[in-house]
């Protein structure tokens, strides 16, 4: 076995993998406008499933109808009706003997006013990103009500047979606005200090593990916003302060992004990035926290893969567009055949048509992705 760690078997909290590779989160743009799963979606999730994937997550899915539109396109979690093509897509993936969570997203000042038809909230009246749309800061009855929208649809995503739920708090959304001094600017019980600017997601976690005790709950985290410059935004230091409160709430994962709305490069990265450049950021949640630690790194072949888990700087790695390029990049990895997989270029072809266009993602080295 040439990549013996990559396909070591492990756990993350009840859940068991075959192996240590995980599909980050990625939106599409390919559900139905109601936001019911479609087979477009569930053929894309199942040839992943089918290409190797220890861990699947599933792209973002909203939880409030109203006030999170971010595209169109995007799976939701926010109504009943939503479970049962849910559970069609969880099946596809296990029947491949990958396992399956669901990312549940509100989008906060990111939502899209033309989409949506109403002004955005937030827990202040800050924009994404200077010059972007005003939100409308959160009353305390609407902050009430948010919370048990993820409440809810993590109820839901146990009911559709996902083995897990993976709350959005990284990369400016409204769980983020809410850890941001820069963003969260409120003075109430929801604002101001570290313990309250935490409460929004510890009370979310608090109904979750009250509705569903035991249920896998893992937790995305910008590790650093890597804007140094502009006053208030969330450090590496914040974010390991961050990650240290969720592991002592009882999730079972942290998962590590980066970035943020001013600065979506230290996410999602254009190939003049050098992979590792911020291999750092991960290893100091490897090095400090127990729980297992999901971190994307710019992977491109599963040699740099295997040596990230060599070289503790995660416990899962994490593929976003190595998998948009190449559904089987994991079997193809398993069977040495390494020259076979195509790789993600660092174009961004996919981010500019779903994020600028907000039309369903295209990958540049990979026609058959979306129509599977
Ligand atoms: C088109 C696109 C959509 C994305 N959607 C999400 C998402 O729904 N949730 C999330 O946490 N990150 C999202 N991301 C970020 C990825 O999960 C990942 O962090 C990023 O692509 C960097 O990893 P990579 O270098 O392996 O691609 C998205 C990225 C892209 C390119
Ligand atoms: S469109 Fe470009 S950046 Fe996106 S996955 Fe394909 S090759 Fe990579």
């Amino acid at each position: 076995m040439k990549y013996p760690k990559l396909f070591e078997k492990s756990k993350i909290g009840s859940i068991e993998l075959k192996n240590r590779i995980v599909m980050a989160p990625m939106g599409t743009g390919f559900a139905n406008d109601d936001g019911t799963v479609n087979d477009r979606v569930i053929n894309y999730y199942e040839q992943r499933a089918k290409g190797g994937a220890g861990l699947i997550i599933v792209e973002a899915a909203c939880v409030d109808d109203v006030y999170s539109v971010p595209f169109k396109g995007q799976i939701r979690v926010s109504q009943d009706y939503h479970i049962e093509s849910l559970e069609k897509l969880t099946q596809a993936i296990h029947e491949h003997g990958s396992k399956a969570v669901l990312q549940i997203h509100h989008a906060g000042s990111t939502s899209n006013p033309a989409l949506a038809g109403c002004q955005p909230i937030s827990p202040s009246d800050i924009p994404p990103a200077p010059g972007g749309n005003i939100p409308r800061p959160m009353t305390l009855e609407e902050i009430g009500q948010v919370q048990q929208k993820f409440i809810d649809a993590a109820v839901r995503c146990e009911k559709a047979g996902f083995d897990g739920v993976e709350l959005h708090g990284a990369h400016s959304y409204l769980i983020a606005q809410f850890f941001s001094k820069y963003y969260n600017r409120r003075t109430d019980a929801y604002g101001g200090d570290f313990d309250n600017r935490m409460r929004f997601i510890s009370e979310i976690i608090d109904g979750i593990q009250k509705a569903l005790p035991s249920y896998p709950l893992l937790v995305r985290i910008s590790g650093d916003e890597m804007t140094p410059d502009i006053a208030d935004t969330l450090t590496l230091q914040d974010g390991l302060e961050i990650a240290q409160f969720l592991q002592a709430k009882g999730i079972d994962a942290i998962d590590i992004s980066n970035g943020g709305a001013m600065n979506p490069n230290a996410n999602c990265d254009p190939a003049s990035y050098t992979p590792g450049w911020k291999k750092h950021i991960s290893k100091v949640f490897k090095d400090a926290l127990t729980i297992p630690v999901i971190a994307t790194n710019t992977i491109k072949t599963p040699h740099f893969a295997e040596s990230l888990l060599d070289d503790n700087i995660c416990d899962f790695i994490a593929l976003g567009r190595a998998l948009f390029a190449d559904a089987n990049f994991a079997a193809k990895a398993k069977e040495s055949r390494e020259e076979d997989i195509v790789k993600c270029i660092g174009c961004m072809y996919c981010r500019k048509k779903l994020l600028v266009e907000k039309v369903p993602v295209e990958c540049a080295v990979n026609p058959e992705l979306g129509h599977e």
